[in-house]
Formats: C-alpha cells, structure tokens, sequence
C-alpha cells in the first residue's frame, strides 16, 4: 500500500502529509529522557572518539546537499564543532586533503546516488571516519559506510524530495544533540531540545493542517515566471530547498539567495513581477530579516513570508505560518509550507508533479 497513491492526487501530496508519522519514526526510541540526549546506537562511536572530532563535513547532491548545510549549522550551534556541507560531487573531484580528525557525513535519500558513492569510496580508500545518513536500508551508500543512521521516511516514490529531507533535518538535531552531549551541552539545553524533538511531529500536523491558506497563496502567485527565496542561517538552507521544489515541479525559476546578499546585485532584478518567498523565523535574524523585507518592499517586490511569530501588520503581502519550537529545530518546520507552495503552484500549472521533465528519482550513474 505503500505504492499507492492512498486517495492522494499525486504521490507528492501523500508524502508531505506521511511526515508527522514519519518524523515519529525518526525519532521513535532515540529520545533519551534520563541524559537529555539522543540514543544513536548504529553511530558507534565512543565519548573519546566523540570528544576527538574536529569538524564535521557534510556531503550529499541536491535536497541531500541543502539538508547538510542544516546539519552543519546544528552540529556547530549544539556540539561547538566546525562543521560545513559540500555537495559530494565537487568533493570527489577536488582532490580532497582527508583529515583523520574530521568527522564526515554521506547523506542521500537513496543510498545510491553515484556521486555521494563515489566520494564515500575515495573517502574510505584514504581512511577518512565517515558515518552515513540514508533511507533505504541496504543501499550501496549505507552498507559502503557500515555505521551511521537510517532515516525511517518510509518509500519515497515522488521524484521531489519531502518526508526523506524533513528527516534528515531531525536527524542531524538528533546527532547534534549526541554530539553535544557528550562535549559541552548542557543538560538543561539537552532537555529542552529533547522536549522540541518531541513536540516536532504534532507541530508539522498543524502546518499540514492549514493547507487550504497555503494554497490560496499558491494560486496567488502561479504566474510568476521568477521568484527569489531568502534566508539568514538557519533559514538559508531552507530558502535553498524552497527554490529547489518550486523549480523542479512547477518549472518557475527560483533562486535562494543568504537575505544580505541580496543587495550585492539580485536586488536589481526586483519590481512587482518578481516575489520574494522570505523566511524570517523568531531568532536572533529577525530583525535583520524584517530590514530585508523593506529593502524588497521598497523596491516594489511582493513578499511571501515564513514565519513563526507575528509580523508588523502589512509589512509583508502573504504570511505562511508554522508552530514555534526552539530555534534551533526551526529548519524542520519552515520548509513544510514551502512544500505545499510549490505543488499547490504546480497542480495549478497542470505539471506532472510526481514526474518532473528531466530528473530522475536517484542518479545512480554520471
Ligand atoms: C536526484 C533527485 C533529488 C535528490 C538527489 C539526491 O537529483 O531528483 O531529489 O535530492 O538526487 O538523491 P539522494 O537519493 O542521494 O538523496
């Protein structure tokens, strides 16, 4: 039953409504309330190898690629270890220097992704320590990396990443919250990061809740032919994986910028056919977030806005609205509205949404 549509009119629409059972399955059993830490028993490593760790790298293609850039920037908030996402491709072409103190992470969907196979195979030639974070059990990526953990999406069918990337996110909150607890994380921060892991899956039930709202501002801007996504941080990696879902199904073209890089030259291109999808979390960007939505709207450029907190009345021209949670763990929320943006805009295009023109679910060869 898993390959069927389940009454859903795509196999997209069915897999962004299986995430708040998905996300369970991710968090299921790893939640460890007496330490206020994640139990990862497939990562295998020991508090000395743990506190041995002097950066974590990230390496995917794709939505796999932007959920590392949100792993990296949870392992360097909750374990204070430098961490960075490259795409996989460019790392195993670039003569990598592997550095036996780095820590590095093959991320994909599949598990077969030819270029993420293939830097995992130069990185254990060269001795790297590498731990891999994959949804199909028994795939070429997860037993070449041997330790690491599974994802627990379930099949993803459609070509466009959803349940796999929302938990990837929590995943890497689960081994960021692993990692920091064994350095320097508090237990008091372990607790309430814990009790946000928790609440995550009901938190996405209520944005899925709200899908009516989502695509009356979909439809809205359906006849868009560019549109920006901005973000800050946090919200950059989302912003990314935004763009990349409107693109890959409604075929608009959608560019993420990081908010402030705006003014270094996109910024000539706004004027009232070009809307700006902002995302603009409660955190400590906010109010850079909002300076940014002026320049846009100064500028005549209609803004969308994804938010989790209340925002200076009429300042933007759509909200998206989800479920506040700690700051950290906001990534795994804001991306779900943009989901919905884009196959609402793509239904309303008439695309074929689980078949996108071009791609293909898993690239398994160059
Ligand atoms: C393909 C898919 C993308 C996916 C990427 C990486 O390009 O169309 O949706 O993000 O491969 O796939 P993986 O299975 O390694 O996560």
């Amino acid at each position: 039953e898993d390959y069927d549509r389940g009454g859903h009119e795509t196999f997209l629409h069915k897999e962004i409504h299986e995430q708040p059972a998905a996300l369970d399955r991710a968090l299921r059993g790893r939640l460890d309330e007496r330490f206020s830490t994640a139990r990862l028993g497939g990562v295998g490593l020991d508090a000395r190898e743990v506190r041995s760790i002097r950066r974590v790298k990230f390496l995917g293609s794709g939505s796999s690629y932007y959920a590392g850039q949100i792993g990296a920037t949870l392992v360097e908030e909750l374990a204070r270890i430098p961490a960075d996402a490259e795409p996989s491709s460019e790392f195993r072409y670039r003569n990598p220097v592997i550095d036996p103190d780095t820590l590095y992470i093959a991320v994909s969907q599949s598990g077969e992704t030819a270029d993420t196979l293939a830097a995992v195979a130069e990185l254990k030639r060269k001795g790297g320590r590498l731990l891999g974070v994959v949804n199909v059990v028994g795939s070429a990526i997860a037993r070449e990396c041997g330790s690491g953990l599974f994802l627990h999406a379930g099949p993803e069918v459609s070509v466009a990443a959803t349940k796999s990337f929302t938990n990837m996110a929590a995943s890497f909150a689960l081994l960021a919250l692993h990692l920091g607890r064994v350095r320097d994380l508090s237990l008091a921060d372990g607790r309430r990061l814990v009790d946000g892991l928790r609440r995550l899956p009901d938190q996405l039930g209520e944005i899925l809740a709200a899908e009516e709202a989502i695509r009356a501002v979909a439809h809205k801007y359906a006849d868009a032919r560019h549109m920006f996504f901005v973000g800050r941080v946090r919200g950059y990696p989302v912003a990314r994986e935004g763009a990349q879902k409107l693109k890959e199904i409604s075929y608009i073209h959608a560019e993420a910028y990081q908010s402030a890089e705006l003014k270094h030259g996109p910024l000539a291109l706004i004027n009232p056919e070009m809307p700006s999808v902002v995302v603009i979390p409660a955190d400590e960007t906010f109010g850079k977030n909002l300076a940014t939505i002026e320049e846009i709207k100064a500028r005549g450029g209609p803004v969308i806005a994804v938010t989790n907190t209340e925002l200076p009345a009429g300042l933007a021209d759509d909200v998206l609205f989800v479920p506040r949670n700690e700051v950290q763990l906001d990534p795994v929320l804001l991306g779900i509205p943009l989901q919905l943006f884009a196959h609402h805009i793509a239904e309303k295009l008439g695309r074929d949404i689980d078949r996108p023109r071009n791609l293909a679910k898993s690239l398994t060869v160059e």
